[in-house]
């Protein structure tokens, strides 16, 4: 395990989190906007995937492929996945002093694997292993109640061309509620990590939110760029 204080940083590293259908994917794509507006470069990944090896084990996890092998071993794929995307993306862009916006992180692990039933102290040292001292400066959390999130992914399904639902999407609407109340435990019990932001306004409302609480929140490296 790396010693996490002796990790040089340069970039800083926001992770967006959230249920099916919070609008993570657009919310992403402006605050990059936003943010080289402002002169700063940012690098957009997601997970699982992001790496090679890590877009290789996605299909393998959304495919449904693991799901027979139980939560565990799931949890234990997911964070290999995250182990690559973190040795091979993350960990260089932030030494290279660029921003990193990832599309879910281990966060959706404690949810999703934590919501199926898997041990909290497993999760940990998963977490331990994979994130290597990699934690997110910011994370915002977009909340939808679930009946909201289905009906935007639904809506999406029926677009022509659109990728069939995941392994993840498919499960029934009391999982996601489950899910939404872990997301805001986990949350309120990091509140200098995490901004958590109406996901049911308009997307121009929401993306304010985020880049207004961006701007407080990293105004020292912001006004080091000008
Ligand atoms: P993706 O297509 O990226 O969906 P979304 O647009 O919802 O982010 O699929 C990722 C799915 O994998 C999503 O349903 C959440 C789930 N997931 C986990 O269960 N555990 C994890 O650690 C991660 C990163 C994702």
């Amino acid at each position: 395990m790396k010693d996490e204080a002796a990790i040089p940083r340069t970039g800083r590293f926001l992770t967006f989190e959230g249920g099916e259908g919070a609008g993570k994917s657009t919310q992403i794509t402006r605050l990059k906007a936003r943010l080289n507006e402002a002169g700063i470069e940012a690098l957009l990944t997601r997970e699982p995937g992001g790496s090679p090896g890590a877009e290789t084990i996605r299909r393998m996890l959304l495919g449904g492929r693991v799901k027979p092998l139980g939560p565990e071993m799931e949890a234990v794929m997911f964070a290999a996945a995250r182990a690559d995307h973190v040795d091979t993306t993350i960990r260089p862009a932030l030494e290279a002093g660029r921003w990193v916006l990832c599309d879910r992180f281990s966060d959706s692990t404690r949810v999703y694997q934590g919501e199926a039933g898997v041990d909290t102290g497993f999760l940990d040292r998963l977490e331990t292993l994979a994130v290597a001292g990699y934690r997110p400066d910011m994370t915002v959390l977009i909340d939808v109640p679930p009946a909201t999130g289905l009906a935007r992914v639904a809506a999406r399904s029926a677009t022509a061309g659109a990728p069939v639902p995941d392994r993840f999407e498919t499960d029934g609407e009391t999982v996601h509620a489950r899910r939404r109340e872990l997301f805001l435990e986990l949350a309120h019990n990091q509140p200098g990590r995490f901004l958590i932001v109406d996901g049911t306004a308009r997307a121009d409302e929401v993306e304010e939110a985020i880049w207004s609480a961006v701007r407080t929140r990293f105004a020292n490296d912001l006004d080091a760029r000008g």
